[in-house]
């Protein structure tokens, strides 16, 4: 699609009635936004339409205006489908570009498409609506993942792999139950989602400049007409805010964040020296040099893609907030952060459902590992407080002898002899050795959202029937 950029010279067609010459060459440059805006076109022919519509069922344009109008509108549509539309940077934005190509299609009535509305209600409709259909895109793709996780959490809902905290072997825990953090995690960002649908699902349009319209126009029908729940209230608000794009774009950085923890975790198993996960081929390259080498590229551009979308967020929080109501130009430069971070986070979230149902789950690594740095340690604490009738504390403490005990030894703690436990503690059995494996450990954490696998089995069920 080509964008042409002559006859500088004379005033713009829409606005220039008052101007004797057109915009200097930086004036047109720093002006125009039809380089990125021209990705509304779908919302801004849909939003025309519908006012035009409207326009006619309240008398305030002829039907055969309207027609007329609305055949342009869609030819319009097919050829900027089709490739077959000049953009045009003197006609600065996608409003004007689709207006002014209007005029020549159908001549004077496209004049009258205007009446009522101001390209600021126009842009405020468009952009919601395209910020409305990504997130509803975003809400799916979300799904996607979560089913994604609570399938590989059922095949794991028994597999012990150690649980960390400061990245130290804490407690043995499931790779299932572990799966489910993340599915808690997207589920909460679904539902900022969806909340974030109900926020923005009213409709600009009618707005006008900021002040209303004197013309009898419906609202209402509008709205009804653009699948909004109902027409905003205060038509100052309407064209002065771009909270719902701020919404978009916390949302963006919160799951992008997620995405990012993810990203680095895998990057973290998928080393040699964890070995945790092995990446499937699709996701991941090779080196150029060193033929030993899978590399995790996709986790790590996740990672990265959520520097992006912060930064995005911060922009456009710091474009707003020095602005006074209502419209200021300002405010074009809400579309290519949102843009960007939208694409940004579609890939992240595909290329991470990729991933996490490809990837190949090494169990017996993670077994191993779950064994290793007295993990149990916990459960011999909590064996001395039920058997022996210990304090927490003093069991604390009498553990912490075992866990060095074993360390000087280079054994685990369910390798020690009883005879040395004895000496550490006189009440202490052999029955000890029933909660020492890491199997047990696990099975004993029944607590609700704990990591048991029965508990596990519970969560999945509760979100499959949400899902
Ligand atoms: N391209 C403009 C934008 O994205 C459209 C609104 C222009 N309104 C105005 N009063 N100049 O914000």
């Amino acid at each position: 699609m080509a964008e042409s950029n002559t006859d500088t010279k004379s005033s713009n067609q829409m606005w220039g009635g008052r101007f004797a010459s057109g915009p200097d060459a930086i004036m047109e440059e720093i002006n125009a936004s039809i380089g990125f805006d021209k990705k509304l076109f779908a919302q801004d022919i849909r939003g025309s339409i519908a006012h035009a519509t409207m326009l006619a069922h309240q008398g305030i344009i002829s039907a055969e205006d309207k027609d007329k109008i609305v055949h342009g509108l869609n030819t319009i549509l097919s050829e900027i489908e089709r490739g077959n539309f000049e953009f045009s940077r003197r006609l600065e934005d996608i409003h004007m570009n689709i207006e002014a190509r209007l005029a020549t299609l159908i001549g004077p009535a496209a004049g009258r498409l205007h009446t009522a509305r101001s390209r600021n209600d126009q842009v405020a409709l468009d952009f919601r609506l395209w910020v409305k259909e990504e997130l509803e895109k975003t809400e799916k793709m979300l799904t996607g993942l979560i089913a994604a996780f609570l399938d590989r959490a059922e095949e794991h809902a028994e597999s012990v792999m150690p649980g960390f905290t400061h990245l130290q072997t804490a407690q043995p825990v499931t790779f299932g139950h572990h799966c489910m953090a993340y599915v808690e995690m997207f589920g909460r960002d679904r539902s900022r989602v969806r909340h974030a649908i109900e926020h923005l699902d009213e409709s600009p349009i009618g707005a006008a400049a900021l002040a209303g319209t004197g013309y009898p126009i419906d609202r209402h029908m509008t709205a009804k007409a653009l699948g909004f729940r109902e027409p905003t209230r205060n038509s100052i608000d309407t064209v002065s805010d771009r909270d719902f794009a701020i919404e978009f774009l916390a949302i963006a950085a919160i799951t992008g964040m997620h995405l990012s923890r993810l990203a680095e975790e895998i990057v973290i198993w998928s080393t040699p020296q964890f070995g945790f996960v092995r990446l499937s081929d699709a996701f991941s390259t090779g080196s150029s040099i060193m033929p030993q080498k899978k590399n995790p590229d996709a986790a790590e551009l996740v990672r990265a893609k959520t520097g992006r979308i912060n930064g995005s967020l911060i922009a456009l929080l710091t474009i707003m907030k020095g602005l006074p109501l209502a419209y200021s130009k300002d405010m074009q430069e809400d579309k290519e952060q949102v843009f960007d971070a939208a694409e940004s986070l579609e890939l992240a979230i595909a290329a991470m459902t990729g991933m996490v149902r490809d990837m190949t789950v090494n169990t017996a690594r993670m077994k191993a590992a779950a064994g290793s740095g007295f993990s149990t340690a916990t459960d011999l604490a909590d064996w001395l407080v039920r058997e022996a009738g210990l304090p927490f504390r003093d069991a604390h403490h009498v553990t912490g002898r075992a866990v060095a005990l074993a360390e000087s030894k280079g054994c685990g703690l369910a390798e020690l002899p009883l005879a040395d436990l004895q000496a550490i503690h006189s009440d202490i059995t052999n029955k000890v050795y029933d909660v020492l494996t890491v199997e047990a450990s696990v099975a004993s954490r029944k607590s609700f959202g704990g990591t048991a696998p029965s508990e596990v089995r519970k969560q999945i069920a509760f979100w499959r029937a949400r899902n």
